[in-house]
């Protein structure tokens, strides 16, 4: 988030993180980057899309979600319409929504759940985005031996 934040320093960056040991490590990096244009909700993502206008985002990143690899617990990933409803109530339309996972089970249950929230597939595999900068988790994967994917969706209109 940061590396966005400094690549594109006229956009407003929001992040959103529940854990306070997150939020303080952000924090710290935000300050040795000396980036002004990010904002951070110490709070669960859902709440945020709760109170943002609709149309108001123009990109959404779900960067490495929290995985829930049991099967009893694949209704609470983010990637099903609890969260994305609402989160394309407040993309505007041709927003872009970026999902990386390494989980191959996440990234069926995002392409089967995120047309029907109202999105279409532009692009998925495992060459990245072009400003994309590694994360920490993806790291940790690739040492485990576990392989990235990457997957576009664009809002549709209305
Ligand atoms: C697997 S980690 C990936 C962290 C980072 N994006 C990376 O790639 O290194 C998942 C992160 O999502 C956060 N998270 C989990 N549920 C969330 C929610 N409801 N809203 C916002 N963040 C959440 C976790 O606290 C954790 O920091």
């Amino acid at each position: 988030m940061v590396h966005m934040a400094a690549r594109y320093p006229d956009v407003g960056v929001i992040g959103c993180e529940p854990f306070i040991n997150g939020v303080a490590m952000l924090l710290g990096k935000i300050r040795a980057a000396g980036v002004e244009n990010v904002s951070v909700h110490a709070g669960d993502a859902r709440d945020m899309m709760d109170v943002l206008p609709a149309a108001s985002i123009d990109k959404a990143f779900l960067n490495y979600p929290d995985p829930w690899p049991k099967a009893r617990h694949h209704r609470r990933r983010f990637v099903t319409p609890e969260h994305l409803i609402p989160l394309a109530r407040v993309l505007k339309p041709g927003a872009e929504f970026r999902v990386a996972s390494d989980i191959p089970d996440y990234i069926r249950q995002t392409l089967e759940e995120v047309p029907p929230a109202g999105f279409t597939l532009i692009r998925e595999g495992g060459e990245p985005w072009e400003d994309w900068i590694s994360t920490r988790y993806e790291q940790k994967a690739l040492r485990e031996g576990r392989v990235p994917h990457y997957v576009t969706f664009r809002r549709n209109d209305a």
